[in-house]
């Protein structure tokens, strides 16, 4: 998951002046109010161990314990990792972090239902009191990208040490960000409320694939498929998975940030096949002329933005408009003049495509992340072949990326007299010369957005209101303001198996998110701030009540 990293770049909103775009102050305020709200705070009528679970220092030393065991196993996964039924023997470390859960959430592993699914995915089931109501999920993951092994001695503290520093109140390691510390906080948040005697109404459902951080085929989706048949299509509530918290806008205002859509996805791979032979007689330009004109062509073109004030983002940047104390008037004023006025909204496009740090949410990128050609000096190339990997623009779609890429073979084949073959299909008679061909190897349609508003936003954001000014910073007499609002993603998470179980998914931890970590995620350093994720356990305990409480009526 570089999920997380993302919203580093609307982070940086709070503190930056976007681009150059100065333009006349509007004169009115706008009449509709974008969607930033500050939430009417639920409280849950059951909250035993908040207080301990936030303040208690007994409490947090084994949390403490739990979370850096997990961290010791080193559940790494590849690129390509293999099925479990061809392959056990490269998930052992797996079964060895199962035995430590079970022994670790003792209460959890007697009293709910586990299911082990394609060998190393793992399904708890919780159930509720009545089972006529959609269960809520919560996911996560159990692997881990692996460690550079020429940055090992780059970090601070080993990355499998699962090392607590005092001195900064963080836990270190692989994992210890993205993301075991979202399972444990999971798992911490029902051990707890069962042991305080918490019977839950609505059925929980947790689950945690095995190979997210390599799409997640073998783990998540087969997990997917197994809630798709036991709870039918739509048969969820409301999902979470991993992603950013509360990001801080100024010394006393904060945003929780809620990403409810995520980009698409599309792999094209070009070939370029031309003719062989010695490179004492060659034709003017080999393939891998060819291919460098073609991607040139690409990167000297690169796809349009699409933006308007239905992107989520645009709740996230209302936000950020509307309080932050840094921003300058002008931004404000053209971000929230967007919402109904289309000069304005233009003009925001425009400005968070000219600048580097916003673009990415806003446009359909592309990347060439691959490309081989030759083998010898004095020999032709016979084939170049690259990969272009992009990241599909809410708004757009995965056709509208293939068309590009169709576009600009057509062009280079043109006018290079090669043949044309587009997924299979023979759109221009080879040549003498050769031909191009296409094949989209990965795609996935933009993210369908979940609702960010309605009963079931409400109640996450009335969770978040009451957890942090009630909870987490009354007590210390903080007097500090959230706001809650919609965001977008620019990678993509396991949740993107589940689409067909439930149409409310937010990415979210429920914790206040450190900028600088964000860089360590993927990276060396990679740590979490233990008092942050002791507002994850928090957050789950209290979701898990107030939806008891306040969300019978929630289909
Ligand atoms: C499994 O864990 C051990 C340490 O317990 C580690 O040495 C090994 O590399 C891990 N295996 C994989 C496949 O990551
Ligand atoms: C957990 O451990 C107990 C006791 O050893 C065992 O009976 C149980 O089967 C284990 N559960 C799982 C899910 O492995
Ligand atoms: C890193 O080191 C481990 C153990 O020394 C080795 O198995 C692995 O292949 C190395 N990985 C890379 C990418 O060099
Ligand atoms: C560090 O440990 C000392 C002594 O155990 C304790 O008083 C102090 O609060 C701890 N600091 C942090 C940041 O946890
Ligand atoms: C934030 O706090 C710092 C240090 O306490 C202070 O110097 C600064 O002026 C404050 N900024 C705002 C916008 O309140
Ligand atoms: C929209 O905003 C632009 C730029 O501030 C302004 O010139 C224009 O009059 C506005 N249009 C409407 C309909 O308010
Ligand atoms: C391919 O390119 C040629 C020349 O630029 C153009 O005439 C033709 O319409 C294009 N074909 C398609 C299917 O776009
Ligand atoms: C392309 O090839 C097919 C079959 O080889 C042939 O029937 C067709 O006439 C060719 N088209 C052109 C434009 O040369
Ligand atoms: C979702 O449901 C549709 C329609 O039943 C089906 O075609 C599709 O394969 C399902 N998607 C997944 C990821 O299971
Ligand atoms: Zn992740």
């Amino acid at each position: 998951m570089t999920i997380i990293k993302q919203l580093s770049t609307a982070l940086t909103l709070s503190t930056l002046v976007l681009g150059a775009a100065i333009y006349p102050r509007a004169d009115e305020s706008t009449s509709i109010k974008p969607a930033c709200d500050k939430a009417d705070a639920l409280v849950p009528s059951f909250q035993n161990s908040i207080e301990k679970i936030l303040f208690d220092s007994e409490y947090k030393d084994a949390s403490i314990e739990r979370l850096s065991g997990a961290v010791q196993i080193p559940t790494v996964v590849d690129d390509d990792p293999p099925n479990p039924q061809d392959d056990m023997g490269y998930y052992s470390n797996f079964t060895t972090l199962h035995t430590y859960l079970n022994e670790t959430f003792p209460l959890l592993h007697k009293t709910l239902k586990v299911e082990f699914i394609n060998t190393f995915g793992l399904l708890y089931t919780w159930e509720g009191a009545d089972t006529s109501l959609k269960p809520m999920l919560f996911t996560a993951h159990q692997d881990v990208v692996p460690v550079n092994n020429n940055t090992i001695d780059d970090w601070t503290f080993p990355p499998f040490s699962g090392h607590y520093d005092n001195q900064t109140d963080s836990l270190w390691g692989r994992g210890s960000f993205d993301v075991k510390n979202l399972m444990i906080a999971h798992m911490e948040a029902v051990e707890k409320l069962l042991e305080d005697g918490y019977q839950t109404d609505r059925t929980v459902l947790l689950s945690y694939g095995f190979d997210e951080e390599a799409g997640g085929t073998w783990g998540a989706k087969y997990i997917a498929n197994i809630i798709e048949e036991k709870y039918g299509q739509d048969g969820v509530m409301v999902m979470f998975d991993e992603g950013p918290g509360l990001v801080k806008l100024d010394n006393t205002t904060y945003i929780a940030a809620i990403p409810n859509a995520e980009k698409g996805y599309l792999d094209a791979v070009v070939t370029v096949n031309g003719v062989g032979g010695h490179s004492s007689s060659p034709p003017a330009h080999t393939t891998i002329g060819v291919a460098a004109s073609m991607i040139t062509s690409l990167e000297d073109n690169p796809a349009l933005f699409d933006f308007n004030v239905q992107n989520p983002l645009y709740g996230f940047m209302t936000c950020a408009a509307e309080y932050s104390s840094l921003l300058p008037t002008s931004i404000k004023e053209m971000v929230l003049g967007a919402a109904t006025n289309e000069t304005l909204e233009n003009l925001l496009g425009q400005t968070l495509y000219n600048t580097e740090l916003t673009k990415n949410y806003i446009t359909t990128t592309q990347a060439v992340d691959i490309i081989n050609g030759g083998v010898k000096a004095n020999a032709l190339p016979e084939t170049t072949e690259f990969t272009v990997n992009h990241r599909v623009a809410y708004g757009s779609s995965v056709d509208e990326t293939k068309q590009r890429i169709f576009n600009y073979a057509n062009i280079t084949a043109t006018s290079f007299g090669y043949g044309l073959i587009v997924e299979g299909e023979q759109i221009i008679n080879t040549t003498s010369l050769g031909y191009i061909r296409v094949d989209y190897t990965q795609f996935l349609e933009p993210s369908p957005v979940s609702a960010s508003n309605g009963p079931t936003w409400d109640l996450l954001t009335g969770t978040i209101q009451n957890l942090f000014v009630n909870d987490v910073w009354g007590p210390q007499g903080l007097d500090n303001n959230v706001y809650s609002a919609s965001a977008i993603v620019t990678t993509n998470t396991d949740s993107k198996h589940y689409w067909n179980v439930t149409d409310t998914i937010y990415r979210f931890i429920g914790a206040v998110t450190d900028p600088s970590i964000l860089e360590t995620v993927h990276s060396v350093d990679e740590h979490v701030i233990m008092d942050n994720h002791l507002q994850s356990v928090a957050f789950f305990y209290e979701f898990i009540v107030n939806t008891n409480d306040h969300g019978q009526d929630i289909e």
